[in-house]
């Protein structure tokens, strides 16, 4: 809500052998005004429809659910509603002593029950989870299973996956000039197996009940992904990055 408070610690390293990176970041430094701001900004730009997924995290329904009522409070601006989504992050691993809440149902399942009575509220409400990357099968099951004990088309969509926490690189592995090895979260081309595995695994167990969003390495829409994000490419390419994607 307020933005997170980045260490000098914090930051992102692209490797040299091919499209990865390793990020420290914990979430955006900006609070959620400003993006409200900004999103206001454009949208208020005559003749533009562009639309938004404004992705929010917390780690108890009471930080959630005001951040909620501001964003629907965004989406009561005429002509806006249609054009911005909720995604929830569940899945940062580099927050010290916070666990990923997309890996503990126990943890997520306050926070969905915050999303749903949003939703009751308001079922023109599009959320999706940001979810972490799961390597075993009773993972995805237990997920699944804990989003069933809502309405189902509460979520309209899954995005997978964050990055892999917990890894590592040494610093001749890296474009960045540094002493230490970098260690944080993986994406790019080193995620995507395992980020396709994700996704191939929630289509074949949701068989299109949830529309899911592929990222991690991600080129093109594959596996059952209804569409694809990107991160590492934009850091290392730029606006470029586009260009290639759609080229691929
Ligand atoms: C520098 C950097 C910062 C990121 N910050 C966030 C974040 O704030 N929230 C989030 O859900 N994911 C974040 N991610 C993860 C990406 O959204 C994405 O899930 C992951 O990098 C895999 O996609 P990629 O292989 O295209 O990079 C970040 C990734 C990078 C590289």
């Amino acid at each position: 809500m307020n933005g997170y408070n980045e260490t000098a610690a914090c930051g992102v390293v692209f490797t040299t052998s091919s499209i990865s990176s390793l990020n420290s970041y914990g979430y955006s430094p900006h609070p959620l005004s400003s993006y409200i701001g900004w999103i206001k900004e454009i949208l208020s730009k005559s003749g533009l429809v562009k639309p938004f997924i404004i992705s929010i995290t917390a780690s108890t329904s009471d930080e959630l659910t005001p951040m909620i009522s501001f964003i629907q409070e965004l989406r009561s601006t005429p002509n806006i509603a249609p054009l911005v989504a909720i995604e929830l992050n569940t899945s940062c691993p580099n927050v010290p002593m916070v666990s990923p809440s997309g890996y503990i149902p126990s943890s997520i399942h306050p926070l969905l029950t915050a999303l749903s009575d949003a939703h009751k509220q308001d079922k023109s409400l599009t959320i999706g989870l940001k979810l972490p990357p799961y390597t075993y099968r009773a993972q995805f099951e237990a997920i699944i299973e804990t989003l069933r004990e809502f309405d189902l088309g509460t979520f309209a969509f899954l995005t997978c996956t964050n990055t892999l926490g917990n890894s590592l690189l040494f610093s001749d592995q890296v474009e960045e000039t540094r002493e230490e090895p970098a260690f944080g979260g993986l994406a790019g081309d080193a995620l995507h197996a395992l980020a396709l595995g994700n996704v191939h695994t929630f289509h074949e167990l949701l068989q299109g009940e949830i529309a899911i969003i592929g990222v991690g390495g991600f080129v093109c829409a594959k596996a059952g992904a209804a569409v694809v994000g990107a991160a590492t490419i934009l850091g290392k390419e730029g606006v470029r990055a586009f260009e290639l994607l759609t080229a691929a």
